[in-house]
């Protein structure tokens, strides 16, 4: 069984991009520059775009946080993104997901200038993927994909079972594993609550992608001997003993699954370090203006 590092691969991969980045501004290029919108004090927000913030200083990249409290007007917003659509100094920006309930988030999403979408969320980018044209691609599927082609796993005829149908990971991921592409090729099922045989499909699955929020869903007895088991989750259970008062669990009950596996991701330190690593690669892409 073979750990997949996505903490490791992530660092690396930030590396690789500062590299670019003092490459870029030698020759006169700008600095790479993402700002991303914070609406009110929610623990998991907070933590996310902190980890971005520095990821952007890592990667040499300028980054501007722009914060609002939980009674901002779904207006207040819409004027400050047409204001980052027009500023020439920005070049992707972000509006951290969930807003509060009087917030109307497709509205807003729609508002971004597909351009500047480096969280590949607007319905231009999402179709654009899904015909295979450049595009800024959402940042969890993407990050998967790289640590799929990072630890050479073959994919091409493989079965993929996903598990979740979210318009953040679930839908991409089952887009991008059938795209005729490397890594892709797949034969793609997705599983959602309302699927009948969701343990059956699990079993027969060369590759597993858990991405329903449900903490330590997938048993050892549904995940088919040498599988690849990629596990999305992030629940914060409830965990007395640690300083945080959390402990962050994923989808896939790991010790009694990962010795029937060929790779595994952990929780944490798999999937959730390559998702802002993702976001960086599409800030730089933003930058060089790709398309
Ligand atoms: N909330 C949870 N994941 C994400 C993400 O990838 N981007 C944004 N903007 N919000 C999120």
């Amino acid at each position: 069984m073979t750990l997949i590092d996505g903490k490791a691969t992530s660092e690396q991969i930030k590396q690789e991009i500062a590299v670019e980045v003092a490459a870029r501004i030698s020759q006169g290029e700008k600095r790479p520059h993402l700002a991303a919108i914070l609406v009110g004090h929610d623990g998991g927000s907070e933590t996310y775009v902190a980890n971005k913030v520095k990821a952007c200083e890592v990667c040499g990249f300028k980054s501007t946080l722009i914060r609002y409290e939980d009674d901002v007007t779904e207006d207040v917003l819409l004027q400050k993104i047409d204001e980052l659509n027009n500023d020439k100094d920005v070049d992707g920006f972000i509006v951290q997901l969930p807003l509060p309930r009087h917030i109307n988030e497709q509205h807003i999403i729609e508002a971004i200038d597909y351009r500047k979408d480096v969280d590949g969320f607007h319905p231009v980018n999402v179709g654009r993927m899904s015909i295979g044209l450049p595009c800024f691609v959402s940042a969890t599927p993407a990050g998967i994909l790289e640590l799929l082609r990072r630890y050479d796993i073959p994919t091409s005829g493989k079965k993929c079972v996903i598990l979740g149908r979210s318009n953040i990971v679930g839908k991409p991921m089952a887009t991008l594993m059938m795209q005729k592409h490397t890594p892709g090729d797949a034969t793609v099922t997705v599983c959602h609550s309302h699927s009948t045989n969701l343990v059956e499909e699990c079993r027969q699955a060369d590759i597993l992608i858990a991405a329903m929020g449900q903490p330590n869903f997938v048993k050892a007895d549904m995940v088919k001997e040498g599988a690849v088991v990629i596990d999305v989750g992030t629940t914060r259970v409830p965990d007395a003993t640690r300083k945080s008062g959390f402990k962050l669990t994923g989808d896939v009950k790991f010790d009694e699954v990962a010795p029937k596996c060929s790779f595994i991701t952990p929780v944490p330190g798999g999937v959730g370090p390559m998702t802002i690593c993702s976001l960086m690669m599409n800030t730089l892409k933003a930058a060089k203006h790709l398309f």
